[in-house]
């Protein structure tokens, strides 16, 4: 069923490790709205395809899916972000097959999301441009690539001994460049979309930001 009053939709697309999804998360906490997490869905596909060839029949591959895969509980989700799982879904993501088979069932959660929220924000690459160009406020999160990769160190520090800062470095130049350079909707700014660089911002900060701009355009969140 279609969404007779239209909700307001948000969306904030950037690179690897920009802190979109924190920041995604913690603005649909605050205003009661729906979180999409669209690379939640490269993968899911990744994990399915784990094993596979991309030279294989990716049609058959998309035909033969369960019809709810992307109904995913915490535990299943905890597992997609496994680092191989992360390469996978950067693959699959440069096919347009894939891409149009994703965008289907996002297109469907953007008009059929529980009616209790007050509307929907999305993050991602393509959100802002290919997902939702209708949306009514636009977000593009950016920060220096050093700088993401010395925050997802930090930040895997605490969790593992064994790793290197070069590695992540390298692993997130690698990951740019699959998403700027795909043919199919690479990751770049909407025209319409506000910039925020976080480099030299603190995850508080930027949610400040973006969270004035949201009052600013939809006074009637607070
Ligand atoms: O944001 P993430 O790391 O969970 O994304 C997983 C992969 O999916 C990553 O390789 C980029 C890709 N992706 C995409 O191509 N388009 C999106 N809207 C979101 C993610």
């Amino acid at each position: 069923m279609m969404d007779k009053i239209k909700r307001p939709i948000i969306t904030l697309d950037g690179p690897s490790a920009s802190g979109k999804g924190t920041i995604a998360k913690l603005i649909a906490k605050d205003f009661n709205l729906y979180n999409l997490e669209t690379g939640v869905f490269y993968r899911v596909l990744g994990k399915e395809f784990l094993g596979k060839s991309i030279n294989g029949d990716i049609l058959k591959f998309l035909s033969g899916l369960k019809k709810n895969i992307f109904l995913i509980n915490k535990s299943y989700k905890k597992e997609l972000y496994q680092e191989k799982i992360g390469v996978e879904a950067s693959k699959l993501a440069k096919l347009k097959v894939v891409r149009s088979f994703i965008l289907l069932e996002q297109k469907k959660i953007l008009t059929n999301y529980p009616k209790k929220f007050k509307g929907i924000i999305l993050e991602g690459r393509d959100c802002g441009t290919v997902i939702a160009p209708e949306a009514n406020i636009k977000f593009f999160l950016n920060a220096k690539v050093e700088i993401r990769a010395k925050r997802r160190y930090e930040q895997l520090l605490t969790k593992k001994n064994e790793i290197n800062y070069e590695n992540i470095l390298k692993d997130l130049i690698s990951r740019d460049r699959n998403d700027i350079k795909r043919k199919h909707s690479p990751l770049k700014k909407a025209d319409d979309a506000t910039e925020i660089d976080c480099s030299f911002r603190s995850i508080e900060e930027t949610i400040m930001i973006v969270k004035k701009i949201i009052l600013s355009k939809l006074p009637n969140f607070k």
